[in-house]
């Protein structure tokens, strides 16, 4: 038996992307086999459809580091046929088979049962996306911030992280400052929820100094580099900063001064490990009163052959909302 998938081959032009039929015996061996519904597309999707050899070592390779769908095979005891599962992280899309094909095989230690009150489709809106803007909120939450406080600053507004953050903080009675490069999505932003909208070229200006006047009392930063510098300098006292993200730069600078001065925290965020009972916590969250608003025009639902296309485009930035991937499409 064979089944559909996007499939990355190393060749000595570069890598390619291409939809073929695989077989099922090219799964790996693990406990529990899911028929996937829908995936999602993410930024670490694209490294791994492009060659980053950090997040994959060995082509060719199925990426899709999201999957939702129904158990159909286990011989682990926790699941059964019928159950509708999810997986977001570990090693899924990265050396493991991944969501972007109809089927997956995964550790049984890997899958979070999908909340009753929620469907597939939901919560592949949010996947990767969504558990990490959730998580970035629960450290957040952990390390002082509340609503009354102040301000949070959400940079990447319009990519997947950044716009879920936006629609969780104001869901959550934040008031959200949304920082994008992209002029023209300014409605998408306040229709999400911003309060306000700030310019990612304005947060780098803020960069240069080794602390800005108070602007928030923490951030969501998906961006890194100058911009995470420009987030930080700018935190009011005892703020923090969720950095998860890097898509303007892996490495930022800073002065010791927010730290010393104002009591800052800056926060880690890695999603693909979260242990699994935090995992259920957040999800349970996010199916219920974490459940974002979004709006219709937040996710666009696209094939396989479609998602190579928008896998060039998450690179360059482009991508509006999240990218809802369904393999049978
Ligand atoms: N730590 C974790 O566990 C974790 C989990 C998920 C994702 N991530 C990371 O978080 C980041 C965002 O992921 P995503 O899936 O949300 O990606 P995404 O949908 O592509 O969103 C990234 C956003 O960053 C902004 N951006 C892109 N290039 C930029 C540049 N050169 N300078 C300034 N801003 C830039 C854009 O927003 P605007 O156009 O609105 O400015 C873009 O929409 C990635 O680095 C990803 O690897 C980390």
């Amino acid at each position: 038996m064979t089944f559909s998938a996007l499939r990355v081959y190393e060749s000595e032009s570069g890598f390619l992307q291409k939809i073929e039929q695989i077989p099922m015996t090219d799964l790996p061996d693990h406990d529990v086999l899911i028929k996937v519904e829908f995936s999602s597309l993410n930024y670490k999707d694209a490294l791994s459809a492009t060659g980053n050899k950090g997040i994959t070592r060995s082509f060719p390779h199925t990426p899709g580091i999201d999957a939702a769908g129904t158990v159909v095979e286990s011989r682990d005891k926790n699941f059964t046929n019928g159950q509708k599962v999810l997986v977001t992280g570990y090693d899924l899309g990265m050396n493991t088979h991944g969501g972007f094909g109809e089927y997956i095989r995964v550790p049984g230690n890997w899958i979070v049962t999908i909340p009753a009150n929620v469907t597939s489709e939901f919560v592949m809106k949010l996947g990767t996306a969504g558990f990490t803007a959730a998580l970035s909120l629960h450290r957040l939450e952990h390390n002082g911030i509340s609503p009354e406080k102040g301000k949070i600053l959400v940079t990447g507004a319009t990519g997947g992280v950044g716009s879920l953050a936006v629609a969780l903080l104001k869901k959550t009675g934040y008031t959200v400052v949304a920082a994008t490069r992209k002029q023209n999505a300014h409605k998408f932003l306040y229709e999400l929820g911003a309060d306000e909208i700030i310019s990612t070229e304005e947060i780098v200006s803020f960069s240069d100094r080794p602390l800005n006047k108070a602007l928030w009392q923490g951030a969501i930063d998906t961006v890194g580099g100058s911009v995470l510098t420009g987030a930080i300098c700018s935190c009011s006292m005892f703020g923090a900063v969720a950095a998860c993200g890097l898509t303007q730069s892996a490495f930022f600078k800073s002065s010791v001064y927010p730290f010393i001065l104002r009591g800052n925290a800056l926060l880690g965020i890695n999603s693909a490990e979260t242990p699994m009972g935090l995992r259920k916590t957040i999800w349970q969250k996010l199916s219920a009163e974490w459940a974002p608003a979004l709006p219709q025009t937040f996710s666009q639902s696209c094939g396989l052959e479609e998602t190579i296309h928008k896998i060039h485009d998450i690179l360059e930035g482009k991508i509006v909302g999240r990218i809802l991937v369904n393999p049978l499409l």
